[in-house]
């Protein structure tokens, strides 16, 4: 490609150095598309006649009919896919081929064809994800009156619901829909005809490629379009957040499905046993999602590390912007898949949540905020319900069990009546709050 200056063949050993082919090949749809839209504006501007654009645009077809069935054979010593294909498109057509890459550099191309690849990931991202926001949903709508402690600390806290647990998820996965969309809007502008930095002095209708490609705009610096690579710093910081939001998904089925907690139950299909120890269930997919969920977010790294020392404009280092790209997609796509199927197979074990919210201590707060209805200001009262649990837990006696009179006068024999799991959830009905109407109402609201 850039023979005429060189007396020397590129040695074996930097081919093998340089080469993203391995990787980028799987740019290929997004190259053919760009390389037919700037060789309609070729045509257009007069610089192709109409058996050379036919040409141009049957031939490209056909390459990429050809990777797609297997039958294209890449060559390391063409470095990457848009020298592969224009290589292979002159050798099947002839000079027409040789005039595709006039008004374009690789680097237009490449932050062509990493935008157009972001965008369709995305897009299938975006339905991955809210098919499991539907199966989460879906246990959701099945445990919505069941009762369970929620934790601050790992320690019990106040009593929920396992529906209003798993909507909390629902509702971080909007945000990580809302994220990637954001993202999509930003990166949906088309980079083709700043050419190598600058622009070219064959001014080719940019407008109308754009069109073509399905990008909303153009941009505007030719050397910012070139250089920067922030719609995929942007993606992967999506994708590394969703997979944050899975990581602590994981985490609290790990505890579920423990014997301590044992409040999940998986489906055999979706954990995996031992090979010694014959009793162990063992729930592989949530670690794998928590574990992988470290490449996801080293991934967003590599990629800001990678473009922090870099001038304006093409570095070669940027041609490292795709490992961290492609493993985060494809890493995020198998979580949200391998997720989406155990979590429609998993079942709740309603007694043993039940068992556990109905720990008396965990409506300490409620007591507290009966207190406060007798007109006791909160602080006091917090002190006072906390005298009734010194005292519960140096009798051994269970906290709704105690003569609370005995405690202190403020108390009357009406306070017991705190201690009512059903009323308690009932009684936290403002937005938000996790009674079993709200939660009702939350599941009917995402499912429209
Ligand atoms: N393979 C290169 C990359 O991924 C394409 C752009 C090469 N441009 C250049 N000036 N060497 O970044």
């Amino acid at each position: 490609m850039w023979k005429g200056r060189f007396a020397q063949d590129t040695s074996s050993l930097v081919q093998q150095f340089g080469e993203s082919i391995s990787y980028d090949w799987r740019l290929y749809p997004h190259d053919v598309a760009g390389s037919i839209a700037h060789a309609r504006a070729q045509r257009e501007a007069g610089l192709l006649d109409a058996s050379e654009f036919s040409a141009i645009e049957a031939g490209l077809k056909e390459i990429l009919a050809d990777i797609e069935a297997g039958r294209f054979e890449f060559k390391t010593s063409l470095e990457d896919i848009h020298m592969n294909i224009e290589a292979e498109l002159t050798r099947r057509i002839g000079p027409a081929g040789a005039k595709l890459h006039t008004a374009r550099s690789r680097n237009d191309q490449v932050a062509t064809d990493t935008r157009l690849y972001c965008r369709a990931e995305i897009d299938g991202l975006l339905a991955s994800i809210s098919g499991l926001q539907g199966a989460l949903l879906d246990r959701a709508e099945k445990y919505a009156a069941t009762f369970v402690p929620g934790y601050t600390h790992l320690q019990r806290g106040q009593p929920v619901t396992v529906g209003h647990h798993l909507l909390a998820y629902v509702e971080m996965l909007e945000r990580d829909k809302g994220r990637l969309a954001d993202a999509r809007k930003r990166l949906n502008v088309s980079p083709l005809g700043s050419g190598a930095l600058a622009g070219s002095t064959i001014n080719l209708n940019r407008h109308a490629i754009a069109a073509e490609l399905g990008f909303g705009s153009v941009t505007t610096n030719s050397m910012d379009a070139i250089a920067d690579r922030d719609y995929i710093a942007e993606t992967l910081f999506a994708i590394g957040l969703c997979g944050v939001h899975l990581s602590r998904l994981s985490e609290d089925l790990i505890l579920w499905c423990s014997a301590e907690f044992g409040f999940v139950i998986f489906s055999d299909a979706h954990t995996t046993g031992s090979s010694l120890m014959p009793q162990k269930k063992n729930p592989d997919v949530c670690e794998l999602t928590r574990g992988k969920t470290g490449r996801l977010v080293g991934n967003l790294m590599n990629l800001l590390v990678a473009v922090k020392g870099l001038p304006l404009t093409y570095n070669r280092d940027l041609q490292e912007d795709k490992p961290p790209l492609f493993d985060s997609i494809d890493t995020l796509k198998l979580i949200l898949a391998v997720n989406t199927e155990m979590i429609a197979a998993m079942e709740i074990r309603e007694e043993r949540c039940l068992a556990a919210a109905s720990d008396p201590m965990l409506l300490a707060t409620d007591l507290a905020d009966w207190l406060v209805k007798q007109g006791i200001p909160f602080r006091h009262a917090h002190e006072l319900v906390g005298k009734a649990v010194a005292e519960a837990i140096a009798t051994g006696t269970p906290l709704d069990q105690l003569d609370l009179t005995k405690i202190d006068p403020a108390y009357t024999d009406d306070a017991k009546s705190v201690f009512n799991l059903q009323r308690a959830l009932a009684a936290r009905s403002n937005p938000g709050a996790p009674s079993i109407d709200n939660v009702k109402s939350e599941i009917a609201r995402w499912r429209s």
